[in-house]
């Protein structure tokens, strides 16, 4: 279509803002028939950044960009949004807790979550990646008691393409050969990554996996920990964060939950649980999903062994302690 979509981008000045912003107007996020109004959002410290940023979008002379405007005001910034992009957050500095970095993103989030519930538009969705994404998403849909829950998930889609590579790579096949892979829980590092329904070539990717002396214990000790820590070996290796994969999965993100998922494939994504597979409802954790005319739905209880449900208990139980650490600091809003 050629109705424009208004895109709120938050951390527009940083790394993977700008990575977004950039093929957002390009064309990634909806396709090339859709033209998009990009609304930055920045602290004060980084609006003159962000400005500089719009400059440089406008410097390309991109066909498909109507307008940009740079924000340091969340409610402004939020004012009949669509797509919120939510990329910016407060990372750990040297010596901070846990609960300290848990607090200062609630105070972000409950902010936006607020903007979001004034302001935006009727159709409003966001995926949050700034970290913690779980989390930072629930926070935000707590402020925001008149959209639905659902709009509001975090990315787990970097960890689903991780996943999706690091199998073909084993396999000796390309990506387009795997499918089915699933990520549960947190975006953290006791994120499960769940083979069990994944195929290679249609094949299961287990049976593929054991005839090249690849076994569960393989999987376990190798191929699940290969993905969880894949952030932190990039750091290593590039001397810089993930950056332009979390920006593509960002906007893959959203394409996949506006435009759908292709007949009988699902893709990972975290989305409020609606009380499925063991998952306490509300807790914003990863579930393999299907995307179906701009909503979201759980793939349907499958059984789950013993070994996945430990795995996939474990990164709850982390969500979990998460949202009770925000409850007892008094940073859930009026949704909770
Ligand atoms: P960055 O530090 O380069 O950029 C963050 C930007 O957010 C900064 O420009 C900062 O000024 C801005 N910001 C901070 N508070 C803000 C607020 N209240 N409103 C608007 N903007 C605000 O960081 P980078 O590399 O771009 O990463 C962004 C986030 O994404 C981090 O939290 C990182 O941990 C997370 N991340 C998540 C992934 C995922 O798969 N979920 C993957 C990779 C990164």
């Amino acid at each position: 279509s050629t109705q424009s979509v208004t895109v709120t981008v938050t951390g527009a000045a940083g790394q993977i803002g700008y990575a977004t912003v950039f093929r957002a107007a390009a064309g990634a996020l909806l396709g090339s028939g859709t033209p998009v109004r990009l609304r930055l959002l920045e602290i004060p410290e980084a609006a003159r950044a962000a400005e500089g940023v719009a400059m440089e979008l406008q410097d390309a002379a991109m066909p498909l960009l109507e307008s940009v405007d740079v924000f340091d005001d969340p409610t402004a910034a939020f004012d009949g949004s669509e797509v919120g992009l939510l990329i910016g957050a407060r990372p750990r500095s040297k010596g901070m807790e846990r609960a300290d970095l848990l607090a200062a993103n609630a105070g972000i989030f409950s902010v936006q979550g607020q903007a979001i519930n004034n302001g935006a538009a009727e159709n409003f969705r966001a995926v949050v990646v700034g970290n913690p994404a779980n989390t930072n998403a629930l926070i935000a849909a707590s402020h925001a008691p008149d959209v639905p829950a659902e709009r509001f998930t975090a990315l787990t889609r970097l960890d689903h393409h991780r996943a999706q590579a690091q199998l073909a790579l084993a396999c000796e096949v390309t990506v387009n050969d795997v499918d089915g892979v699933a990520i549960w829980g947190n975006h953290s590092a006791s994120q499960f990554v769940d083979l069990s329904r994944a195929t290679v070539k249609g094949n299961p990717a287990e049976e593929v996996l054991a005839e090249r002396g690849l076994d569960r214990k393989w999987i376990d000790e190798f191929f699940i920990p290969k993905v969880a820590n894949r952030g932190a070996e990039i750091i290593e290796v590039r001397g810089g964060s993930s950056v332009a994969s979390a920006a593509h999965a960002t906007l893959r993100h959203i394409r996949t939950w506006l435009r759908g998922t292709e007949e009988g494939r699902w893709t990972s994504m975290a989305v409020p649980s609606t009380g499925v597979h063991g998952v306490p409802q509300g807790v914003v954790s990863s579930f393999p999903v299907f995307c179906q005319d701009g909503d979201h739905r759980i793939v349907e209880p499958w059984e789950i062994d013993d070994f996945a449900r430990e795995r996939i208990e474990r990164s709850l139980a982390e969500l979990v302690e998460e949202r009770q650490a925000v409850e007892q600091l008094g940073l859930l809003g009026p949704r909770a």
